[in-house]
């Protein structure tokens, strides 16, 4: 099919000559014309993500390089599986840099440097101020525990967007995170905020049964605590294994009590429509009540895990949700990302039966 290929080249898409065969017969065999192709390539980015995922090929750049430079944590938050892990292999910042190198070659903008607690990888505010000089969009996630008061305007220089995680008000958020947590991250982000007012924060609140209620008034306070925005992530069985479904049932939200979880989403629309920023959509809010109630199915949740971010993982390694697909240590981000272990993951990706509802998944 000389024009699919013509046009991947026109844009200056790699196919894999190993995959070349299969990813143009999945095109052939696809509900998509070489019109949407050409459409997908002049800014229309949710049709290219669909396109890509018909075909199980990427055929725009990765919107985030996904950074996980430490697995290693001070806290052990309650429904967390990182603590339970003991690695120390981790890539040297030559090799963390060198990624950047190759994902901004790969036409990606944006990293975000997350853990573990990413503040206990020594380089990581070196890495941070690196990736801003080769024109990458920079964010990191931390629990902001470990900010010391002489880092702050390092971190404001590198950083463009910080998230902290506020897991409810203090009883909730100590419940989870360790007494003392939630003030110490709160003045982590009053430190920043006083050192650049512009530098936009973030909270990610991971929603769970003991806490859901508190929402509203996380969203209230926002202003009040220096936070810009608001990302509510359902709690998921296992951040670490995606195939695990049925862990961490005692903070799973219990079935008397979703008919409330539904009156707490509407109130969050309600403040999205006032003007709060929000990153969830309404799309994404509509679909926590059957996840929680266990009544989700892949045609209600459309997942790009393998065409929106490119994770790697502390050691070099880089897996999609449903499997590792190669390892930077030998091989490169592009050969990775285009190969043929990725291409078969993306075909499993398509089958998964029971969604894990990450909205950086969505599009
Ligand atoms: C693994 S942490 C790493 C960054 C940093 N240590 C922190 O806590 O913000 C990244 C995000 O994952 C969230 N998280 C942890 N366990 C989770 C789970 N079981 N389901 C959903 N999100 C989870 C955290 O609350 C945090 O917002
Ligand atoms: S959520 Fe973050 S701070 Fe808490 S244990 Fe996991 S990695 Fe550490
Ligand atoms: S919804 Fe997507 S990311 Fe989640 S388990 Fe399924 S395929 Fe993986």
């Amino acid at each position: 099919m000389g024009d699919f290929t013509t046009i991947l080249e026109e844009n200056g898409v790699w196919l894999n000559p190993r995959i070349r065969t299969q990813v143009v017969k999945a095109f052939q065999e696809s509900d998509y014309c070489l019109e949407d192709l050409k459409k997908a390539f002049v800014g229309d980015d949710k049709l290219g993500f669909q396109i890509s995922k018909a075909i199980n090929y990427p055929l725009l750049p990765p919107k985030n390089l996904l950074l996980t430079v430490t697995t290693k944590c001070n806290l052990k938050c309650k429904m967390c599986n990182f603590p339970t892990l003991n690695i120390d292999n981790e890539l040297p910042l030559e090799k963390w840099k060198e990624l950047i190198g190759e994902g901004y070659e790969m036409g990606i903008r944006s990293i975000v440097i997350t853990g573990g607690e990413p503040l206990l990888n020594k380089g990581v505010l070196e890495l941070a101020k690196y990736g801003q000089k080769k024109g990458m969009y920079v964010s990191m996630q931390t629990n902001g525990i470990l900010i010391r008061e002489s880092q702050v305007p390092l971190i404001c220089e590198s950083i463009n967007n910080i998230g902290f995680s506020i897991d409810g008000l203090e009883k909730n958020h100590d419940f989870i995170r360790g007494k003392g947590t939630f003030q110490k991250t709160l003045n982590a982000i009053s430190q920043i905020k006083n050192q650049k007012e512009s530098l936009e924060v973030y909270v990610v609140t991971v929603l769970m049964n003991h806490n859901f209620k508190d929402i509203p008034k996380i969203i209230e306070n926002m202003k009040k605590w220096g936070v810009d925005k608001l990302n509510i992530q359902p709690l998921m069985p296992n951040n670490l294994d995606y195939t695990k479904k049925d862990e961490k049932q005692s903070l799973w939200v219990k079935p008397e009590n979703i008919k409330e979880l539904g009156a707490v989403l509407e109130k969050v629309k309600q403040f999205k429509k006032k003007g709060v920023k929000i990153d969830n959509n309404e799309y994404h809010l509509d679909r926590f009540t059957p996840y929680f109630k266990g009544e989700l199915t892949p045609s209600d949740f459309e997942c790009y895990n393998g065409f929106k971010f490119i994770s790697v993982w502390s050691t070099g390694s880089i897996g999609l949700c449903l499997g590792q697909i190669g390892d930077v240590n030998t091989s490169s981000l592009k050969d990775i990302w285009y190969g043929e272990e990725a291409y078969k993951i993306r075909e499993q990706i398509k089958h998964c039966k029971k969604p894990c509802m990450q909205n950086c998944q969505e599009l």
